[in-house]
């Protein structure tokens, strides 16, 4: 038996660090996904292995059931349907991993991956032998929620075959969760992030879990119907950096200089509020929608000076902030900083030749120019 599951990927229109601090941020799906498929029994009886398929990475790992058993031991408390924080146990796996693959100190995120992805299984499924093989549309580790699209898509496959929950599928063969059980699918993953990224806020896993666009503050998901159709254009630096250490700078930032950081995370909070209030209201002509793109552009120059405080900007989204300036285009980063993926929004009234030659621009600086739809489903 095979069973599949997608998750996209998201971009962060406004607060992502500050929402790690209590502040409130918003997310969109964009329509890049992760699948996650599980095949088994095995194709031969005696085969007892579970096996983890990184295709996008050329990257295969195998562990026999039994040995499994004895070094991962989950829980007796930790059943499919009460997601539990990750034992002590994943940790020394991780420097197993590491240790075992030659895995380099920049790709330590691949190991912890590959964790989460055991402690998932164990977890929900249990300790049964199957082949799971993930592919991926989104570049890894460069704010697109790469991880949380892999966790997420994980999780919703392990608990789709746990048994635990019963599902409808639709037309085309697809699963349908309801959204309690959507929620499950969210908080194991939310386990999976946080294994790799250490203090995550939850919003990367509750976007690719519920899709569209979405408002989080402190664990709490608001759903935004946008009467706005955005189109931006993703640019990515290619430029590696790690979520893990980024968090944890700004909030290293946040110690030495508590005050002006508060300031800054509640400066964050009013643009992501107001950012939302604007996508909500309605848009009744092609004037209010121009004025809209308006004031959403100055939202997010606000945003990109609020993370050049927090220190996690990098010279090549200057770069790109530069280059797109020079066609009064606004463009922030998403997701952690420090490299990876940038956004510039491209109003409704801007021609396809000014599109073309800002992407021309940003592509011989080296940059790759995605565009994708955005706040799809879930
Ligand atoms: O995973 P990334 O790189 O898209 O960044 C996640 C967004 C942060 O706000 C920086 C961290 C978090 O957990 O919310």
């Amino acid at each position: 038996m095979e069973v599949r599951a997608k998750a996209p990927g998201k971009i962060i229109l406004a607060g992502e660090h500050a929402v790690v601090h209590g502040s409130t941020a918003v997310a969109a799906s964009i329509d890049l996904y992760t699948y996650a498929s599980l095949q088994f029994p095995p194709l031969s009886d005696n085969d007892d292995t579970l096996k983890l398929q990184l295709k996008d990475l050329n990257l295969e790992f195998s562990w026999s059931v039994g040995k499994l058993k004895e070094a991962f031991p989950v829980d007796s408390g930790c059943i499919p349907l009460s997601p539990t924080a990750c034992s002590p146990e994943c940790f020394r796996i991780i420097a197993a991993l590491v240790k075992e693959h030659n895995i380099p100190e920049a790709k330590i995120g691949l190991a912890a991956g590959v964790t989460a992805f055991l402690w998932l299984y164990t977890c929900i499924i249990g300790y049964k032998p199957a082949k799971v093989i993930v592919t991926s549309e989104l570049p890894l580790g460069s704010g697109l929620g790469s991880s949380a699209s892999f966790c997420v898509s994980l999780s919703a496959v392990f608990i789709a075959l746990s048994g635990c929950v019963n599902l409808d599928l639709n037309k085309k063969g697809w699963f349908m969760f309801v959204d309690s059980e959507l929620d499950l699918v969210n908080k194991w993953a939310f386990e999976g992030e946080r294994l790799i990224h250490g203090k995550p806020s939850g919003i990367d896993n509750t976007v690719s879990t519920f899709g569209n666009v979405i408002k989080f503050r402190s664990g709490t998901l608001t759903r935004i119907k946008s009467s706005m159709l955005l189109k931006m254009l993703i640019t990515n630096t290619k430029v590696g950096r790690n979520t893990k250490a980024l968090v944890a700078s700004v909030s290293e930032r946040k110690l030495r200089h508590p005050d002006a950081m508060t300031a800054v995370f509640t400066s964050m909070d009013s643009i992501s509020n107001k950012l939302a209030t604007i996508l909500e209201s309605p848009a009744v002509d092609e004037l209010a929608i121009t004025e809209k793109e308006v004031l959403l552009e100055e939202l997010m120059e606000m945003n990109q000076g609020l993370l050049q405080c927090m220190g996690v900007s990098h010279a090549s989204i200057e770069t790109v902030i530069r280059t797109t300036l020079k066609y009064k285009l606004s463009t922030k980063l998403t997701g952690a900083g420090g490299g990876g993926c940038v956004l510039t929004l491209l109003p409704t009234i801007l021609s396809k030749t000014i599109v073309d030659k800002v992407k021309a621009e940003l592509e011989s600086c080296g940059f790759q120019c995605l565009t994708a739809a955005i706040g799809g489903n879930g």
